[in-house]
């Protein structure tokens, strides 16, 4: 067997060397009728889509409901030099004091009615998102950053701010926007510890001590944590819960599209660098393989999952199908031009790809909700990247 190492040494970046491939019709259905009108398409070929995704890649997320508590913890009427509000809400997840999510969300001063809201999951935590002094340092497991001093994966002062430039707070509310963050480790910590931490024991049967093959991961995991924080915010009344975007980065950015396609009172997905996993046409082997995934990450996706190191090609669908399943809702894709790793060109494709399912159920309006972008540079989110996250939710939400 391969380590990832070698596996990541061994990643074709060369365009000739692309397998040849044949992409699975999104607008056929398993028994190969082919899909004209939109009703079809809701009762048989999106669950049937949704169905493979679910068995065969992210895992199926328990339906059990367990008990959630908001408790607002801080406001702050005058946060970003006073162009927001601050409100940071713990919610507690079932009945232990100790499992719980910290949402930090921003809101414009001064707006008119309910705004429209990003909602996305952060890599280092709420502190991390901005410079305002009164969000405390997370108490989570975080990754090491030695260069900054945070070692023994606990968090540190250091990080505060250190993500201003991934968020862009300021310049979301300048645009009428709210932001709510939550930091992904709170859900379930980014380390394979065989399911014992994070929110997946929630939900095991009595005497299960990790999920089922065919079911999820911490993907789903933190998809979960963004169904839980919409249903918060669908409490707010200056939210206006119908036009709550949600955004992801690389791995966070597989985790939207899947918070997408699992929960359709997203209104709007942003995918921003996603990569392997999320919007990149898997059968193309480029970059990062399904291989890596599995071997450097094996606790992201389903057990069945693993199944499928180096056979790309023979799963039954392929990652423009994920983005079907946001459809008609507004999708935007955004690749990174030195970021080869998440295959540009992949992620292009799956956007056009998934065009006919777009042309079928949103008509004159289908060019208008599939956004792309290739940002010079590498692998990132910056400013750049919420301008025209902006623009888009402007051009659909408003
Ligand atoms: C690694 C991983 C990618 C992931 C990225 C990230 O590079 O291989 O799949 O998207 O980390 O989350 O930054």
């Amino acid at each position: 067997m391969e380590t990832a190492e070698e596996i990541r040494q061994n990643a074709n970046y060369d365009e000739s060397k692309v397998p040849a491939y044949t992409l699975p019709d999104p607008l056929l259905l398993p028994e190969g009728h082919p899909v004209t009108d939109a009703a079809t398409w809701f009762e048989k070929a999106r669950p049937a889509t949704y169905l493979l995704f679910e068995t065969l890649m992210y895992g199926r997320t328990p339906d059990k409901n367990i008990p959630i508590r908001a408790e607002v913890l801080r406001t702050n009427p005058q946060a970003l030099g006073g162009k927001a509000t601050t409100l940071q809400t713990r919610l507690y997840l079932g009945e232990r004091s100790d499992t719980y999510m910290d949402l930090l969300t921003f809101l414009p001063n001064g707006a008119s009615g309910p705004v429209p809201l990003f909602l996305g999951l952060s890599f280092s935590g709420n502190h991390t998102v901005s410079h305002e002094p009164d969000v405390p340092v997370t108490e989570s497991w975080v990754r090491d950053l030695p260069d900054l001093g945070q070692v023994n994966h606990r968090a540190t002062e250091a990080t505060r701010g250190i993500g201003t430039e991934n968020w862009q707070a300021e310049l979301l509310v300048e645009r009428g926007y709210g932001l709510t963050t939550i930091y992904y480790g709170d859900i379930d910590p980014d380390f394979d510890d065989g399911f014992q931490n994070g929110i997946h024991p929630l939900f095991y049967a009595e005497g299960q001590t990790r999920p089922g093959p065919g079911e999820w991961g911490s993907i789903g995991a933190w998809a979960w944590g963004l169904s839980r924080a919409l249903d918060y915010l669908e409490t707010l009344p200056a939210v206006d819960a119908k036009k709550v975007a949600v955004i992801g980065h690389s791995r966070l950015g597989k985790t939207a599209l899947w918070a997408a396609a699992q929960d359709q009172r997203f209104a709007l997905a942003i995918s921003n660098n996603s990569g392997s996993g999320g919007a990149a046409i898997g059968r193309r082997m480029f970059g990062e393989t399904y291989a890596h995934l599995n071997t450097a990450f094996p606790h992201w996706f389903s057990q069945t999952f693993h199944a499928y190191s180096y056979r790309e090609a023979d799963l039954p669908f392929d990652q423009h199908q994920l983005l079907a399943l946001v459809a008609p809702r507004p999708l935007y894709v955004a690749s990174a031009s030195e970021d080869l790793w998440a295959d540009p060109y992949g992620e292009y494709l799956a956007t056009e790809h998934v065009r006919p399912v777009y042309n079928l159920l949103a008509g004159e309006d289908a060019a208008k909700r599939i956004g792309y972008h290739k940002r010079p540079g590498g692998h990132d989110i910056n400013r750049y990247d919420w301008e025209r996250y902006l623009d888009f939710a402007d051009a659909n939400l408003r």
